[in-house]
């Protein structure tokens, strides 16, 4: 029998719209048989700027329970899912940071081969999904990894209307992750775990 796919959810979260996202791609990943392990980055903000934020320190608070990934998770998985609140249309300093931790396994080839995928929370509309997506893969380019969007494969992809990774719109905080992106985030996981399964499947 095949070993199930390995998926490392990884993200970062300051008030958390995108950890609900990150939760519901690890829950239904786990459904669709893989091992799964949800993990946020390490937080970089000092102190005094969390506690000025009721909604960031209550979150900060409340996912301390959460692993913080290290590169070993992303050697462990057969498939990444990164995400990430847009930061001016740009990957968070956290997560960035955390992609730049991975030059020592890049070195080795081991990032390369694997499936990737990506997800993203604005406060606005045309706050900068596409591009804080486009910005994240082009990591995975260097990488080598086999990057995995999730297109308009599937009717909830059209209302969600992000071909490029899931998104939602939270208006900072005032409009809570609802039944459209988590619907996409479950069109997204189950499209990475069936990449990810048939190419492990071709690996020696
Ligand atoms: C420094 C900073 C820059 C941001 N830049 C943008 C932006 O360019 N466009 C946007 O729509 N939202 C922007 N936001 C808002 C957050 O990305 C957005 O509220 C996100 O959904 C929060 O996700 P989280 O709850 O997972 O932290 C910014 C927030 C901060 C703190």
């Amino acid at each position: 029998m095949s070993t199930p796919v390995k998926l490392a959810v990884i993200y970062y979260s300051a008030t958390g719209s995108s950890a609900v996202i990150a939760k519901e791609i690890g829950e239904v990943a786990e459904k669709a048989g893989a091992e799964v392990r949800l993990l946020r980055v390490a937080e970089l903000a000092p102190a005094e700027a969390i506690a000025s934020n009721e909604a960031w320190a209550a979150h900060a608070a409340a996912s301390a329970d959460i692993p913080v990934a290290t590169p070993a998770d992303v050697e462990w998985a057969d498939a990444v899912i990164f995400g990430t609140p847009t930061r001016f249309g740009n990957v968070s300093s956290q997560l960035k940071q955390f992609l730049d931790q991975l030059g020592g396994l890049w070195a080795q080839g081991k990032l390369a081969d694997k499936v990737y995928s990506g997800f993203v929370t604005t406060a606005t509309l045309h706050g900068g999904q596409e591009s804080t997506l486009l910005a994240l893969y082009n990591s995975v380019h260097h990488f080598g990894g086999v990057l995995v969007a999730p297109g308009y494969t599937d009717p909830a992809k059209f209302v969600d209307g992000n071909p490029y990774g899931t998104s939602h719109v939270d208006a900072q905080g005032a409009i809570p992750v609802g039944e459209q992106a988590l619907a996409a985030a479950r069109v997204q996981a189950e499209r990475v775990i069936r990449f990810a399964t048939a190419l492990k499947s071709t690996a020696a």
